[in-house]
């Protein structure tokens, strides 16, 4: 299963590629056969939402969110690495989540968040935002407090490996977790999306497969609402026989 490590930090002088390191290696001293990948949001450069059209619908114009796509269709299993800041998750994240849609839908996502109070708030947001491009999110996210952290001048995180030892074991059960649930990419099509009348000016999907405009509907109760009055007069007038 090909397991991708998203760090959602990309600022500068940031923690976050030491934790997503030490995630890595300890995934593949527990499991060998891991084939963990880290995925650097600093690396995947996507500017903030510039795509023309909705991306349920899947048509991305520009080469690095048709990149981005690809990369994220081989992903199996997703690890979001997330700090918390100011309450919540970084804009770069929800950006680079945004662009996509069915390239992460129906496949496992396990958060691992970390702020001084272990990024909680982060999480929650985060899993909301994953449960909204239909990810299999699971219950046990990982909450690594940096209180118990110390960084030195250079910004390294001293003793890494006693520091974070704590969390391995919710690591592992939430890694497990996620994996245990079944994987299908086809889980979820674009078109589901559709049928929650997502988006008012998508049409949304009827039993046959045709496609009906949402102005269709509301024309066509707008004219039932006119025309109503007239039909139930004229139905008295018939039964009373004056027509
Ligand atoms: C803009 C910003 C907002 C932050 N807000 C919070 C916060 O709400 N709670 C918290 O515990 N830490 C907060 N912090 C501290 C970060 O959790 C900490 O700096 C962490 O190292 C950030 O991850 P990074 O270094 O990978 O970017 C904030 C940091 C930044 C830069």
């Amino acid at each position: 299963m090909k397991i991708y490590l998203i760090i959602g930090s990309v600022r500068l002088g940031r923690i976050g590629p030491q934790i997503a390191e030490w995630i890595k290696k300890e995934i593949q001293a527990n499991d060998p056969s891991s084939d963990i990948e880290l995925i650097d949001l600093r690396e995947w450069y996507l500017p903030m939402d510039d795509e023309p059209n909705l991306p349920a619908s899947g048509h991305y114009e520009k080469e690095h969110t048709k990149a981005w796509a690809r990369k994220i269709s081989q992903g199996e299993m997703f690890i979001f690495l997330t700090p918390q800041y100011n309450g919540g998750y970084p804009a770069a994240l929800k950006n680079a989540i945004d662009h996509l849609y069915a390239e992460w839908s129906g496949k496992p996502a396990c958060i691992v968040s970390y702020a001084y109070r272990g990024g909680g708030r982060a999480a929650a947001q985060l899993k909301q935002i994953l449960t909204g491009v239909r990810m299999l999110t699971q219950e046990n996210a990982v909450e690594i407090s940096l209180s118990q952290l110390v960084v030195d001048d250079s910004g390294c995180i001293t003793d890494i490996e006693n520091a974070l030892s704590q969390y391995k074991q919710a690591m592992f059960r939430a890694g497990r977790a996620s994996g245990n649930r079944q994987f299908s990419s086809n889980a979820v099509r674009r078109s589901d999306h559709y049928e929650e009348g997502v988006y008012s000016n998508i049409p949304f999907k009827i039993h046959n497969r045709k496609y009906v405009p949402y102005w269709v509907l509301h024309f066509g109760f707008l004219g039932l609402g006119f025309f109503a009055p007239f039909l139930v007069a004229y139905y008295q007038m018939k039964r009373s026989g004056s027509i």
